[in-house]
């Protein structure tokens, strides 16, 4: 892809690669940021892994704990922003989304059983993410100190475990080009993408 011919063709091009990010490992859209609003009314953004892309349902998932701040934001206001950025295509990809939260149900069992067992760490800690410590540590109980520390010594952070599923309401596409600029905003409206190009 040079630069966008249609506005089908820049809508098309971004899902495919946003899909592509899951399953390629070197894709640089696999760590996009994502934003949330605070309680306290305040934006925070952090990086996650892009987990799994639908296009036909526009979803894209995350996983995380859910003890997590950006947990307690979207049970206040379950909206989000994804920033993607591919520096070799020069391309950015934003995506204001609606969330829902997965825990202890079908969907997170089946994400779950899939995790490996060194990956389950990131839910396990004792205490939930961003609390206070003695010491610089990760907070995680003594097994996982065995270097073949074995699954059922993990199932217990499957309590934590959350998978967030995002619904995308709007998508803004900028491609950085020497030939011009290109941008275009997509906006789910009655059932289907609605695409206008926008100045740069
Ligand atoms: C490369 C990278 C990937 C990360 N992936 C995730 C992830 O998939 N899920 C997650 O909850 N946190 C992930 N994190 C940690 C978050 O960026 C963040 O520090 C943590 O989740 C706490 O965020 P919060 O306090 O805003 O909820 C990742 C961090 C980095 C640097």
């Amino acid at each position: 892809m040079d630069r966008f011919d249609s506005l089908k063709d820049a809508l098309n091009w971004s899902w495919h690669l946003l899909f592509r990010a899951t399953q390629q490992r070197q894709s640089q859209f696999r760590i996009p940021s994502i934003a949330t609003v605070g309680i306290d009314g305040l934006p925070s953004n952090r990086k996650v892994v892009l987990r799994e892309v639908r296009m036909a349902e526009r979803q894209l998932y995350f996983y995380t704990d859910f003890r997590s701040a950006k947990v307690a934001d979207l049970q206040q206001q379950p909206l989000l922003s994804w920033l993607f950025w591919d520096a070799r295509r020069q391309l950015q990809i934003r995506v204001k989304a609606r969330a829902q939260l997965h825990r202890g149900d079908e969907l997170a069992k089946d994400k779950w059983q899939r995790i490996p067992v060194p990956a389950r760490k990131d839910y396990a800690s004792i205490t939930g993410p961003g609390q206070p410590l003695e010491a610089p540590d990760s907070d995680l109980p003594p097994q996982w100190q065995s270097e073949s520390l074995d699954q059922s010594l993990t199932e217990y952070a499957f309590e934590h475990f959350t998978v967030v599923v995002s619904t995308a309401e709007a998508l803004d596409v900028l491609l950085l080009h020497r030939k011009g600029h290109q941008r275009v905003q997509f906006n789910w409206q009655d059932s289907e993408w609605q695409g206008e190009w926008l100045t740069p």
